[in-house]
């Protein structure tokens, strides 16, 4: 119609609130994230955007409704590493992670912890390893449903271990760590920035970090490989996603946008105190996004594959 209004003329978007989807928990890692960029990334579109939880079966709820939201630059989604994983953990995906989307940029990659109730038996992460091989029919394993970050940690801590755990699925780790701390779950997998207040705070046992590199902000904690489980290595990188079809001028914004909230200094120390980072600038852009979606759609697809994982309906 090109008359103004959503969907026509882009050049003075944006013209109404943009929704900011985040598909887990308020109060969560994902949530968090997203809100320390919103408002930036809102001053410099010269816009407000609201940022709004539709959690459900491990992210692939909100994911879905993104791909299926109008094309106008109003509704965009964060998500994490979980579009790259959901399309080989369920059979029956209402959305295809490389066609229903245009990547707008990626935006940072958080270290996950393995973490305790405090008074869970294991003191380190062999212990947790022994204790749970013993005790495989009474532990139970917290995660934010299948396709979550929480759930691939999982997997891959049991099939490194070689065991089958009783997982119990929340809308996102944000109710999952009130659980832990409250003690009605015994371990988690769950990124730094949720973890971290309840980690310095004693609330929660930490028994390892699965990067490479231990993370500054928790610098007692061990990384997985020092503490004897090298092989659960994993980061959660985020990115924004727009329905297919979003006008390119108005994806471009958007990207713009997102590189001055990742150099905003509030936003890289907020970040830096929960044990992560802002990408870097060349990585905050459409290409690079889809470059490292495509990477780990197929990375994961055979990982899950190789563990003999059956995908969810
Ligand atoms: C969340 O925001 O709740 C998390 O990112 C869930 C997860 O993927 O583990």
């Amino acid at each position: 119609t090109g008359t103004g209004g959503s969907t026509g003329a882009t050049g003075t978007y944006p013209e109404e609130n943009i929704t900011f989807v985040v598909p887990f928990s308020a109060g969560g890692p994902t949530d968090t994230v997203t809100r320390m960029i919103a408002e930036p990334m809102a001053a410099k579109l010269g816009g407000k955007i609201v940022v709004q939880n539709v959690e459900g079966a491990g992210g692939t709820v909100g994911a879905g409704e993104v791909a299926r939201a109008e094309p106008d630059g109003y509704t965009v989604l964060m998500h994490h590493i979980g579009m790259s994983t959901a399309p080989a953990l369920y059979q029956n995906l209402d959305y295809k992670p490389l066609e229903d989307f245009e990547t707008i940029g990626l935006v940072t990659e958080v270290p996950m912890t393995i973490v305790a109730r405090k008074d869970f038996q294991p003191s380190t992460l062999q212990d947790l390893v022994t204790y749970v091989k013993a005790n495989a029919d009474k532990v139970t394993l917290a995660n934010a449903g299948i396709g979550a970050a929480s759930h691939l940690c999982g997997l891959l801590f049991q099939t490194a271990v070689g065991v089958k755990l009783q997982e119990v699925p929340y809308e996102g780790t944000g109710p999952a760590l009130t659980d832990l701390v409250g003690g009605q779950v015994d371990f988690m997998c769950d990124q730094t920035t949720n973890t971290t207040g309840q980690i310095s705070a004693g609330e929660v046992k930490a028994y390892a970090v699965t990067t490479p590199e231990r993370v500054k902000s928790l610098p007692d904690v061990p990384t997985t490989t020092e503490a004897g489980l090298p092989q659960l290595q994993v980061s959660v990188w985020h990115g924004l996603y727009a329905p297919k079809g979003t006008p390119q001028d108005v994806v471009a914004k958007l990207s713009e946008a997102l590189k001055v909230a990742l150099a905003d200094q509030k936003v890289i120390d907020q970040m830096a105190k929960l044990g992560t980072a802002p990408v870097p600038a060349e990585s905050a852009t459409p290409q690079a996004h889809r470059a490292k979606l495509e990477e780990q759609l197929g990375t994961w697809a055979k990982v899950i594959a190789d563990a003999g994982v059956k995908a969810a309906s």
